[in-house]
């Protein structure tokens, strides 16, 4: 029996060393401490043995018990350790930087057209995506029939709501609430139904009106070149080109030099080194009618101008999806 204990002794020795997580620990319980286990058995060899090596023999199994108890308890505590260990942070790994967000190309632009209108003192005014048929076609004299109101270019959501075409319903919107003289841009979303590399089905414009006694076409150009120089940050040459809205007469599409090839001409421009950048008139009496203002006191002018257009101007970008798309790789670069 005293062998017997001597090779229980060492296996556990050896038995423990291997033990490296509580399952195998549990293992090595059930073995030698369990009650079926191995030192049990041995115990109940005791009263077998002779009477007057009966207490020497005990006192050496009572010896090897404590032993094996005292290697499980050390072993729970050095696997204890090794978890904390394993979960400790290391101070010495880099840090994780935090991804910052960034304001969006066509924003960063809409926000810089916002602020050089209104260094000129002008006010902001918003208005809703989804407008009623009055403000976004009746209000702008563009009555029932008019091609503008092609199924094709509008997204209606009811038989008198739909998705504004343009953010020129702001100018009825604001000149029914004030009275002239006024100065406001009106930014914004605008959906129409189209879709390939020059149009998306949402797009941003920025409408701009200025509305006083004696207000001239003179100054439709001043107010719109001095602008445009200031959202190019160039001294760049502009051009009125006569052309027609419904709620606006006189009316001029705006074309600047073209600042892709410094009017040499290229594809952007098509080779006439001009690009055309904006819509503007002087407000229709019609308009000013509709909201109860006298043409024959007041006058005024408006514009709009596309920011998706003009941030693709002012980067140097070519095709108008890559806005849309969400690609980090394209949108961190701003
Ligand atoms: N609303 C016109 C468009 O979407 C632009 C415009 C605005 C023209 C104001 C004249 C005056 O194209």
């Amino acid at each position: 029996m005293e062998q017997d204990l001597e090779k229980l002794r060492s296996s556990a020795a050896e038995d423990i060393a291997a033990v490296s997580d509580s399952r195998q620990l549990e293992a090595f319980r059930i073995a030698y401490l369990g009650r079926n286990g191995r030192l049990s058995a041995l115990m109940k060899q005791l009263g077998t043995v002779a009477q007057e090596d009966r207490p020497r023999l005990g006192k050496l199994a009572n010896t090897v018990r404590s032993e094996l108890e005292k290697l499980f308890s050390d072993k729970i505590v050095s696997l204890a350790g090794q978890a904390v260990r394993a979960e400790r942070p290391d101070l010495s790994l880099p840090g994780r930087r935090t991804v910052n967000g960034r304001v969006h190309p066509v924003t960063q632009v809409m926000e810089e057209i916002c602020s050089v209108f209104a260094h000129m003192g002008f006010s902001i005014a918003e208005g809703p995506d989804i407008e009623l048929d009055y403000y976004n076609f009746e209000a702008l004299n563009i009555p029932a029939h008019h091609p503008a109101r092609d199924m094709h270019d509008t997204f209606y959501i009811g038989e008198s709501t739909l998705l504004r075409t343009h953010t020129s319903p702001m100018q009825a919107r604001v000149m029914e609430k004030q009275q002239p003289p006024l100065r406001v841009i009106a930014p914004g979303k605008v959906y129409r139904c189209d879709s390939d590399i020059t149009h998306t089905p949402m797009f941003q414009q920025v409408e701009g009106m200025l509305v006083d006694k004696h207000i001239s076409f003179a100054d439709l150009k001043g107010v719109l070149t001095v602008s445009l120089q200031k959202i190019f940050e160039k001294e760049l040459a502009v051009r009125f080109r006569p052309s027609f809205f419904p709620f606006t007469e006189p009316s001029a599409e705006v074309d600047i030099e073209c600042v892709i090839c410094g009017s040499e001409g290229c594809r952007v421009c098509k080779r006439t080194g001009w690009i055309e950048i904006l819509g503007s008139g002087m407000i229709d009496p019609e308009v000013f009618k509709m909201v109860d203002y006298d043409p024959e006191v007041y006058s005024g002018f408006a514009f709009g101008m596309g920011v998706e257009r003009i941030t693709m101007l002012k980067y140097g970008i070519d095709d108008l999806r890559l806005f849309y798309e969400n690609d980090l790789r394209f949108l961190s670069q701003f």
